[in-house]
């Protein structure tokens, strides 16, 4: 199957007796086990013991099912978030001793906690977002945590290269791809142990649900699935189903979104209010020959930046102006979104790294949204004017 067929029937459910192919949701805490009549282990496809939710539901087994079609993996497992799936992957994986790097322009909490773990006598050491900077810095036993495209600068890392580097020296890989999606970029394919990918972005898709998911072999799935029943971070089944019916649609919802994008990109490269546009797909951008080099596919996502003339005052003028597009954080659904991201994405970041990575106090990011482009463009328009 291709992307778009395993998007709708990658979960594989159907139900004999009753003829539907649509996961209901199984809002059960418990199930029966042993099985009454037969005295038998109930057992779910995975071949774990179906019997509390906190472990296993069926319908975030279906859930699972698709995102492991999907992400080209084994198997994948769905969490209560984005952080759910990396705060269990973290302590899964990390001992007394490990050491840990994260990309410099990663997302904040991701960042945090891998600091937070020092307490426990774990290395966090944060890296420049490039390829070249990730090869020079990892070591024997590390575990690596890549961002694909960086926030809010949206840089792309040459994931692959990441990888190769990583398998030669004996390195534990993951990949955040929440900013890509298995649209234009598979972790898991490219040589990373694991995706992860925070499923209240771009995979639910509507701005309604939280949730993350991690993607991989059987054998680290089936570790982090101890972790996660250990941790109580599995999802919920009302979650699943959401996520389920947002991912059917992940593939044309990620085509409109870059395309409006790009034409939003291209219209404020030519603004007068506006000083520099980042977003991977422009023309001018030092990241589309990686963009292109490593994405399955000509799309580079819903989400720019954009910096406006006058400084700090004048970008937050336009946070409070427009109407359409509302001021909050997050990105990849139905509603476009603007932050500004010294007091968001980078709140955390100390002001040395924000200022090398050229996150100034006059820059915006914008998540489009599903709306007509000509809108957004009169909203935006209005706001700089
Ligand atoms: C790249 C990235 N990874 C992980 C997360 C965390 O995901 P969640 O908010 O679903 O916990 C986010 C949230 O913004 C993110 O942008």
């Amino acid at each position: 199957m291709r992307l778009a067929t395993k998007l709708v029937h990658g979960h594989g459910y159907f139900d004999e007796g009753t003829g539907a192919f649509i996961p209901p949701i199984y809002q059960s805490a418990m199930f029966e086990q042993p099985e009454r009549s037969t005295g038998q282990t109930r057992l779910s496809d995975r071949g774990t013991e179906l019997k509390y939710s906190r472990e296993e539901n069926p319908t975030v087994r279906a859930l699972e099912r698709a995102l492991a079609a999907v992400e080209g993996a084994e198997d994948a497992l769905a969490f209560s978030s984005g952080m759910g799936a990396i705060s269990t992957t973290y302590l899964a994986l990390l001992k007394q001793g490990s050491r840990i790097l994260v990309t410099m322009e990663g997302y904040g909490t991701t960042i945090q906690l891998a600091t937070d773990l020092e307490k426990f006598g774990v290395r966090a050491a944060k890296v420049w977002p490039s390829a070249e900077a990730f090869v020079e810095e990892v070591k024997e036993g590390d575990l690596v945590l890549v961002e694909t495209v960086t926030n809010p600068t949206l840089r792309v890392v040459d994931v692959p290269e990441v990888a190769k580097h990583c398998r030669e020296v004996g390195a534990t890989l993951i990949v955040d791809n929440t900013f890509a999606t298995p649209v234009i970029f598979k972790p898991v394919r490219a040589g990373a142990a694991m995706a992860v990918e925070s499923l209240t972005k771009y995979i639910a898709g509507h701005n309604d649900v939280i949730g993350g998911c991690v993607a991989g072999s059987r054998g680290t799935i089936g570790d982090l699935w101890e972790w996660r029943r250990k941790l109580g971070t599995i999802m919920s089944p009302f979650e699943a189903f959401l996520v389920l019916r947002g991912l059917k649609t992940l593939e044309v919802r990620f085509e409109r979104l870059s395309r409006t994008a790009l034409e939003l990109a291209e219209f404020l490269e030519d603004h007068p209010a506006v000083e520099e546009v980042l977003y991977p797909g422009l023309s001018s951008s030092p990241y589309k020959s990686i963009a292109d080099r490593i994405f399955e596919r000509r799309l580079y996502g819903g989400v720019l930046s954009f910096k406006v003339k006058g400084g700090r005052s004048k970008a937050l003028e336009v946070l409070r102006r427009v109407r359409i597009i509302k001021p909050a954080p997050s990105l990849g659904g139905t509603e476009s979104l603007l932050t500004y991201p010294v007091i968001s994405a980078a709140k955390t970041m100390p002001e040395e790294d924000r200022l090398k990575l050229g996150i100034t106090d006059n820059l915006l990011r914008l998540s489009v949204g599903l709306e007509d482009p000509e809108d957004l463009k009169e909203d935006l328009s209005a706001a700089l004017a």
